[in-house]
């Protein structure tokens, strides 16, 4: 019986050519609930004793062959299906470009290290900011003159949000959650109302530092800012010119000495050699006061500087818009650098 059985259903049923639907009926007519099988597990019981072990055996063995035939009409049948779409698994992949970073995001990664190996650390703060933390808290009460230096983004609905003007206000978001000594860095996007021309732009990045201890002087920021300049372009000849900044006391703008070498160097530095990089200065009693840091007691000082200056500075680009063009030529030149 057991051979008349295996013999239909491997040789007369379905063939490599049937379809998905005739390989589950067949499927169903031996394997299935009510299939051949199970009617003749039901038939166990009756066999006698002696011979159980030999049907059951029969038994899966009729199994296991129908069970193999349907793997393998399955496996024709998807075959069929793939060579039929055309689609050929033998082919080589199509490659893919790898993409690489942007320059805006390769230099503010070597600032950060530069400053990581000075035991500074990365702090972060909203795009959206309150007027506290973009002006008032930094020393600019609300008719305060300096609030024009910065073209501001006000929120319509909201008078009291401004879109960042700069990345100051992570100094007051971070000190008013952390007491000193305090050394970080924060980079991120600011925003200001101003025409797009080949040098500004309403978007750009910040990285701003601050550094608050007892005992901090200016000689610290000079040394720091030394150290600064000459791992990131490998100068250290740096003046500091006298400035104003509301939340410093005193301020200074920073040159750095680019040299007068080729005629780039002319071009950029106008003929003097020197390059304004960065503005920083002393942090001023006040801001400390606000933050409920005792000026007595501490002191520090915080420093800012665009990034996309320092990129064009560093590649000779001659217009901010680039950056944000998304032209993946521009973007080709930076992938050797992380
Ligand atoms: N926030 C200033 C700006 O956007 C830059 C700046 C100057 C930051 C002096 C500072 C600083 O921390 O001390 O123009």
């Amino acid at each position: 019986m057991f051979e008349n059985i295996k013999k239909y259903a491997l040789e007369v049923e379905i063939f490599a050519s049937s379809k998905p639907e005739e390989i589950e009926q067949f499927r169903i007519k031996y394997l299935g609930k009510k299939g051949i099988l199970n009617d003749l597990f039901a038939k166990f019981k009756e066999v006698p004793n002696e011979q159980k072990k030999e049907f059951g055996q029969q038994i899966n063995n009729l199994k296991q062959s129908v069970t193999q035939k349907i793997e393998a009409m399955k496996e024709s049948v998807s075959s069929q299906i793939s060579s039929d779409s055309g689609l050929d698994l033998t082919r080589s992949g199509i490659p893919l470009n790898l993409g690489s970073r942007h320059p805006i995001n390769v230099v503010r990664n070597k600032i950060i290290n530069i400053f990581k190996k000075i035991g500074f650390s990365v702090a972060d703060g909203p795009e959206i900011e309150d007027d506290w933390h973009n002006f008032t808290a930094l020393n600019m009460s609300e008719f305060h003159p300096a609030r024009d230096m910065q073209d501001t983004f006000f929120i319509e609905k909201h008078p009291d949000k401004v879109l960042r003007t700069h990345t100051s206000s992570v100094q007051i978001r971070y000190m008013e959650e952390h007491r000193p000594p305090i050394r970080i860095l924060a980079p991120g996007r600011v925003y200001r109302n101003e025409d797009i021309s080949a040098r500004s732009h309403c978007m750009f990045h910040q990285i701003e530092g601050l550094y608050i201890d007892t005992q901090v002087s200016f000689a610290d920021l000079k040394h720091t800012l030394q150290y600064f300049t000459s791992e990131l372009f490998g100068k250290s000849e740096i003046r500091m010119r006298p400035s104003y900044f509301p939340f410093t006391e005193p301020s200074a703008e920073v040159d750095v000495y680019w040299g007068l070498e080729t005629e780039t160097d002319y071009r950029i530095t106008k003929g003097t050699g020197w390059l304004e990089i960065l503005g920083c200065g002393m942090v001023d009693p006040n801001v400390l006061t606000n933050v409920n840091i005792d000026p007595e007691k501490y002191s520090g000082f915080a420093f800012g500087m665009g990034i996309e200056r320092i990129v064009m500075l560093m590649h000779q680009i001659g217009d901010i818009r680039v950056f944000t063009e998304n032209d993946i030529r521009m973007l080709q030149q930076f992938s050797n650098e992380f």
